[in-house]
């Protein structure tokens, strides 16, 4: 394998380099990141969005993934090896995350799958499947924690192999999974695709929550893994393939090329119980999704591409590779202590699979001081905590000339634990991404905290993104509020 990978795939990104950087004195100035420079502009996007021909609800699973974590405490390891810091451990003792699952056929079978847009590739484990343990070593099925006994292939009358080939993908967390490819009607809030390549798991090293059978990827066809030859050990070359919403794209079974998501924040109730959260937000197909939004606050901006010989970002639209919804952010604020720090051109990744957002070392410790208290970082969590009474300053990102904000509320995320004085705590829903400097770059992301806030919808025909701020929602700050913090059940860590 040429690359490692994860759940969301970082290798590629994980190599950038900055073309030059300038920064100012962190506690005080605008931070100025100079990466590259899209030639398409910004635009207001025609307005209004179509409405979706297909959308289907988003399921969260409850806060137990474990897959959640390594994925997080990976890509932690990966920048404290940048960083040459110590963030090992990452949200260790939090069982208040969310992982986005929605409800897939594979013919007429029934799975629930994790909503990707960091990933391509779709798959299940085929019924009987090995488990395995991280080292590679025979496990009970139990121990992947699949929420089915998987895909029964020979059952459907849909499904066909391909032959020749092999599904081989390896997370940087440890995880991975083989097995044989084929052809399968798949099904996705009544969008229907036929013939389209899955990966059929037969061997699986998978960190499962007990609800999820795998996955569906919504990125680029150039970050699938299925492979020519039929043995896993001797994978030279890869085959890209059309990911599930391509195929529908040219099948001609949408209107529009448009790719929507709208996560909802959860509430903590929800996240504190054991149960599946059956409302979290939607996947569209065709248009925007069914959510309310401010439409005056809307960009359309170029997904950044990259040169494929060397995985840096490449301007303009022509000569690109697409991995990554990939986007340019202009400036990072908040309210609080009057600072503004300017990250000019950086690529953020959007990224459904990642809880929290990642952003550069001086904006993340920065946000976190304006925090009333301010918000510690702690080492052995991995993260800013702060007692979950705080108060919280409005977190902001310009992207095309549009500042879309964030709600404070996802600014505080419970991690059921107590700090000596008995106040419940809480972690900063933003992050330290590591240093923007430095030849190597670093990896920062978008993830829950910001995509609870707008609709992202992807143009997959003219690669764009469309994003739109969403009308103001209760479902997680009220409930974060209101909470007596005395009520929280303590976790082991
Ligand atoms: C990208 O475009 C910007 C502005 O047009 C330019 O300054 C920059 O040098 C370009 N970068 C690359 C890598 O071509
Ligand atoms: C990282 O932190 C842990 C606990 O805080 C400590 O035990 C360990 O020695 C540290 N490792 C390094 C390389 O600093
Ligand atoms: C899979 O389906 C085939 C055909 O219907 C059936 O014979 C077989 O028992 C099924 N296997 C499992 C494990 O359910
Ligand atoms: C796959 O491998 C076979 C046998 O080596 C070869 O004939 C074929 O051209 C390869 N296909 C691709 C797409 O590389
Ligand atoms: C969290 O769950 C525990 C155990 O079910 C319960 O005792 C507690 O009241 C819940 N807390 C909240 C805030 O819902
Ligand atoms: C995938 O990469 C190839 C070049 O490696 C490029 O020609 C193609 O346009 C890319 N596809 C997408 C969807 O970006």
């Amino acid at each position: 394998m040429p690359f490692s990978r994860s759940r969301t795939i970082y290798s590629f990104a994980a190599v950038l380099a900055l073309s030059s950087v300038s920064r100012g004195t962190p506690t005080t100035t605008t931070t100025t990141i100079t990466r590259h420079v899209s030639s398409i502009a910004p635009r207001t996007p025609s307005s209004p969005l179509p409405a979706a021909d297909f959308s289907v609800p988003i399921t969260a699973s409850a806060p137990r993934s474990k897959a959640k974590k390594s994925l997080l405490r990976a890509l932690r390891e990966s920048q404290a090896a940048q960083a040459g810091s110590n963030f090992t451990t990452v949200l260790a003792g939090s069982d208040f995350d969310e992982e986005y699952l929605t409800n897939v056929k594979f013919g007429e079978q029934d799975f629930m799958l994790i909503v990707d847009t960091g990933s391509s590739d779709t798959w299940a484990p085929q019924v009987g499947y090995a488990c395995f343990n991280l080292d590679n070593k025979p496990v009970a099925q139990s121990q992947c924690a699949f929420g089915s006994a998987g895909f029964n292939s020979s059952a459907s009358t849909t499904f066909t192999v391909d032959p020749g080939t092999n599904f081989n993908i390896e997370y940087a967390d440890g995880e991975f999974l083989s097995g044989t490819v084929g052809f399968e009607t798949v099904t996705v809030g009544g969008l229907a695709v036929k013939q389209q390549e899955i990966g059929v798991v037969d061997k699986a090293a998978w960190d499962g929550d007990g609800f999820n059978s795998g996955l569906i990827g919504f990125a680029s066809p150039n970050l699938t893994f299925v492979f020519n030859g039929t043995n896993p050990d001797d994978d030279d070359t890869q085959i890209p393939y059309n990911p599930f919403f391509y195929s529908a794209v040219q099948q001609g079974l949408v209107s529009h090329p448009f790719l929507s998501v709208a996560l909802d924040r959860g509430s903590f109730a929800a996240e504190n119980s054991s149960d599946l959260d059956q409302n979290l937000g939607f996947i569209s197909f065709g248009g925007i999704a069914p959510v309310g939004v401010i439409s005056s606050t809307a960009v359309t901006v170029p997904i950044q591409g990259y040169d494929a010989a060397t995985f840096t970002p490449k301007n303009g639209s022509t000569g690109v590779t697409y991995f990554y919804y990939s986007v340019d952010v202009e400036l990072m604020s908040f309210t609080g202590n009057h600072e503004i720090f300017g990250t000019t051109n950086t690529d953020i990744i959007l990224d459904s699979g990642t809880t929290l957002d990642y952003v550069p070392t001086d904006v993340a410790d920065a946000f976190a001081a304006a925090f009333d208290p301010p918000a510690v970082k702690d080492d052995d969590f991995g993260v800013y905590t702060v007692v979950c009474t705080a108060t919280v300053p409005e977190f902001t990102v310009t992207i095309g000339g549009v500042t879309f904000t964030v709600d404070p509320a996802d600014n505080l995320f419970p991690l059921g634990i107590q700090d000596d004085d008995g106040n419940e705590l809480c972690a900063s829903g933003t992050f330290d991404g590591g240093p923007s400097t430095g030849a190597e770059g670093n990896v920062f992301i978008l993830g829950d905290t910001f995509l609870h806030n707008v609709v992202a919808t992807f143009n997959i025909e003219t690669d764009e993104i469309t994003l739109t701020q969403r009308a103001p929602y209760t479902s997680g700050s009220s409930d974060v509020k209101r909470r007596a913090p005395s009520s929280v059940r303590r976790r082991s860590v």
